[in-house]
């Protein structure tokens, strides 16, 4: 079985990214960034990011979150601590972020480090989802093998009746990652394979070191 998909080429032709008119603070030109992306309406989760982190296995793995703040700290999502992503996270905070938004030939790539947020926040965000996201955080101990869907369902029914008449609390192994970025990288796809790609470097002094890559 093979398919060939040697023909699949696109020109990128939407935008530019040049030195002359970008930011000195990458987290504002992400800011820039991603208001025009909400304004163009052409992406359906454009805070859906990929985060890589390198496993315990010693194997990179990449899969998907959703970004619920940045700030100029840097970029938070939600998850279950004790994940496989959880305990990668634990031993070996580097990680990666990654956006991509087809619909303005972008790509975002930033490398940090990953930290807990302070308890409190993770509360009052949990607070904030519907029961039913809070319960299917409790059911599920994420990246462990279950039996079956079955074993979950039930679980879950379980816990609907428990909490009937019941503020649903934060489970301690649920919350926040705040990554704080080292390096951020600004793809803007161009013609002819003369990409522009801005990165930024945190220096020493808390200042970013601006410098063009080759595409
Ligand atoms: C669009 C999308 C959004 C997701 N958002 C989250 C999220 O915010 N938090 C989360 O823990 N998993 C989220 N997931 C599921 C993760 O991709 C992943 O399956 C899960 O976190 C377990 O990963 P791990 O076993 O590598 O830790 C999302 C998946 C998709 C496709």
């Amino acid at each position: 079985m093979q398919k060939d998909l040697s023909n699949y080429r696109k020109s990128y032709e939407k935008s530019a990214l040049i030195e002359d008119a970008i930011l000195e603070n990458p987290l504002e030109q992400f800011q820039r960034w991603f208001d025009e992306i909400e304004a163009s309406d052409g992406v359906d989760e454009p805070n859906a990011m990929t985060v890589s982190t390198i496993g315990l296995d010693g194997f990179p793995k990449s899969r998907v979150v959703l970004m619920k703040k940045y700030t100029f700290e840097g970029f938070i999502f939600y998850t279950n601590y004790d994940s496989e992503k959880g305990r990668a996270i634990a031993e070996n905070p580097s990680i990666c972020l990654s956006f991509f938004w087809p619909n303005l030939e972008r790509q975002v790539i930033i490398k940090g480090n990953a930290g807990k947020i302070a308890e409190n926040l993770s509360d009052g965000y949990f607070e904030s989802r519907p029961v039913g996201s809070q319960l299917g955080a409790i059911a599920s101990e994420q990246s462990r093998v279950v039996a079956s869907r079955k074993v979950l369902e039930e679980r879950l029914q379980k816990l609907e009746k428990e909490y009937e008449n019941k503020e649903v609390e934060r489970p301690e192994n649920w919350g926040g990652y705040l990554v704080r970025p080292v390096s951020i990288e600004f793809w803007q796809g161009r013609p002819n394979r003369l990409h522009d790609r801005i990165r930024y470097t945190l220096q020493d002094d808390h200042h970013w070191k601006i410098e063009r890559l080759q595409p």
